[in-house]
């Protein structure tokens, strides 16, 4: 098609806004339509392929998948990526690498001080201890600080996404101790893959992608005076470990997981098989002026 032709008719759309809108939308559509026509235009892209992208996305949409896309086309973690460099640029760096949310918070996880017990459900696997200390820019304990921390079960599930487990099942809230320590008792997870034959399963086959995780915990840290960490730790070993559908997997977030098999500390921990243990310090940035938000708007599950 004619290039002019073509700025004539984004000129002749865009002269249709008034200043009653809003700028920075307006400016967002703008750029989205241009690109969208350029690349319909350069890959002549016919209409039976546009309008089956257009109920692709209305199916998506219906199956509340949009997050596990976003996660998958590796733009989650081009948000990460875009934050870390805001933040190098004002001189803010080292402390636990941030990495994606993923679409499977939900707020309210009960509370409790120093430690918790995370599997309140029965369910299979071996017995994990994780626990550490949240500390500040300045290495000093955070005494104070609350851990958010959510994983999934045995099959890979999630609780109130998964109606077969109680609410709240393997997610809590922990307040760090006078010494800025957390603690808590979990079962090792399991990696998971994207829901078969749904929206993103769909999209990653005729991409010839898998859509799985390796083993993962997520976290988010908020102290006062601190920026909020969003982030993850793995499990170390797993097959993909450092081939994450979504990206995610970071160095400085790979822990090493010991094994204990000594009867006495099976004893005093009061469990009846090998379990666990993984050590883990979360090192957060100050608050600083002129950084952007730690605190991400983003609709969630409501429990
Ligand atoms: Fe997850």
């Amino acid at each position: 098609m004619d290039k002019q032709a073509i700025e004539a008719l984004l000129s002749k759309i865009e002269s249709t806004e008034t200043a009653s809108g809003n700028p920075r939308v307006q400016a967002i559509v703008n750029r989205i339509v241009r690109d969208l026509c350029l690349t319909i235009e350069e890959l002549d892209i016919q209409p039976d392929e546009f309008w089956s992208a257009a109920s692709y996305m209305t199916e998506a949409g219906r199956n509340g998948e949009w997050g596990l896309i976003a996660a998958g086309l590796g733009i989650e973690h081009f948000l990460d990526l875009r934050m870390d460099e805001a933040e190098a640029r004002q001189g803010v760096s080292g402390g636990t690498p941030r990495t994606i949310e993923g679409p499977l918070y939900v707020a309210g996880a009960p509370e409790s001080l120093g430690s918790a017990r995370l599997d309140q459900d029965e369910q299979p696997g071996e017995v994990l201890f994780m626990g550490g200390q949240v500390r500040g820019a300045d290495g000093k304990p955070v005494a104070g600080a609350l851990v958010e921390v959510w994983q999934a079960n045995h099959l890979g599930r999630y609780s109130f996404f998964d109606p077969s487990q109680s609410p709240y099942n393997l997610r809590r809230s922990i307040r760090t101790d006078a010494d800025g320590r957390y603690r808590f008792r979990s079962k090792v997870p399991v990696g998971y893959s994207v829901p078969p034959g749904g929206s993103t399963d769909k999209l990653l086959k005729l991409l010839g992608r898998h859509g799985t995780r390796p083993a993962h915990i997520h976290f988010f840290v908020t102290a006062p005076g601190h920026r909020k960490l969003t982030t993850q730790i793995n499990i170390e070993n797993d097959p993909y470990l450092w081939d994450d559908f979504a990206f995610a997997t970071r160095e400085g977030l790979v822990p090493e997981m010991k094994k204990v098999e000594d009867p006495a500390a099976l004893r005093a921990r009061e469990v009846d098989a090998p379990y666990y243990t993984i050590e883990f310090d979360f090192g957060l940035h100050a608050e600083k002026e002129g950084l952007p938000a730690d605190h991400i708007e983003r609709a969630h599950f409501q429990a």
